[in-house]
């Protein structure tokens, strides 16, 4: 399903006909699938560290070659998800994908305000595992640097923003539908932070994958409707102004029992070894 899903960001119908195909736990209602994302349009000016990456070589130029989030966390580096690079998405190692970009500043993917930067480096992280999901993160410098206060802050290991229960949104230009509707403009979803214990029940370990309360964080709202989707992989969770998570995956799109999966920031930047901030950053992070 894992597989069908990544693929389906370039072939909609393939992901259509495996959302419906996977058997539900607990008693969803019928129209689950309908209801998927429950997000609202926003201007990335008010968010301007979410990125779009893109490849119009592998995606097409329709929608300006998107495929997944990004969030720029410096000037020149954005992080995402190590599966947005992996050759099932792509179809090839990243480093062949020569038009491999993120586009920044842009709301409207139909339109050419912002700037479209050239990937100059990927570092896909080597401990991701296709099994259970878990290290989804991947660190792309580019060739140019993104505005000044394009860059959102990090929450490290025991910030108050991971807490149960905590209000968070969740960016992207993916499905808002569940049905392969792709976004053209940016929408947000306003989801909540989940305790671990309801993460690990939802997810105890499929072949979709299995919640690792060390490494990922899970979010949503009990009675579902509000989640990422399909083609907002990547892309920025953010809970008091700080980046908590990079979508990663879940089953199905927004439904209950079933909370979106994000990869854990705090979890990320100790495996970056970005954990030991100097008193400046550290300043900077707080003043966010
Ligand atoms: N794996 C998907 C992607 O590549 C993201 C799925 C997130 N799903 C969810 N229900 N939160 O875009």
């Amino acid at each position: 399903m894992r597989r069908l899903s990544a693929r389906a960001l370039a072939r909609p119908l393939v992901l259509a006909a495996a959302a419906t195909a996977i058997p539900l736990g607990s008693a969803a209602p019928a129209s689950a699938d309908s209801v998927v994302v429950g997000g609202f349009p926003v201007e990335v000016a008010d968010s301007p560290w979410t990125v779009a990456l893109s490849s119009r070589d592998r995606f097409g130029g329709t929608r300006a070659g998107q495929f997944c989030g990004g969030v720029a966390v410096g000037r020149t580096t954005v992080l995402t998800a190590a599966h947005c690079l992996g050759e099932e998405v792509l179809g090839s190692p990243p480093d062949q994908v020569e038009d491999l970009k993120v586009i920044a500043g842009r709301t409207d993917l139909l339109s050419d305000e912002g700037q479209e930067v050239r990937v100059s480096a990927v570092w896909v992280n080597p401990a991701h595992d296709d099994a259970d999901n878990s290290g989804d993160f991947a660190v792309l410098t580019l060739s140019e640097a993104l505005p000044a206060g394009s860059v959102v802050g990090m929450a490290a290991e025991g910030d108050p923003a991971y807490t149960p229960d905590t209000q968070a949104l969740v960016y992207g230009w993916g499905d808002a539908s569940g049905a392969g509707d792709y976004a053209n403009g940016l929408r947000a979803a306003r989801v909540r932070v989940l305790p671990d214990a309801s993460c690990e029940r939802a997810y105890p370990g499929s072949d979709e994958g299995r919640y690792l309360a060390s490494s990922m964080l899970c979010a949503g709202e009990d009675a579902g409707g509000r989640d990422a989707c399909q083609g907002d992989s990547g892309g920025p969770l953010v809970a008091q102004g700080r980046l908590i998570g990079l979508v990663s995956w879940g089953s199905g799109c927004g439904r209950p029992g079933s909370p979106g999966v994000y990869t854990r920031v705090s979890s990320l930047l100790q495996t970056l070894g970005w954990d030991a901030p100097t008193a400046a950053t550290k300043g900077q992070r707080e003043g966010v």
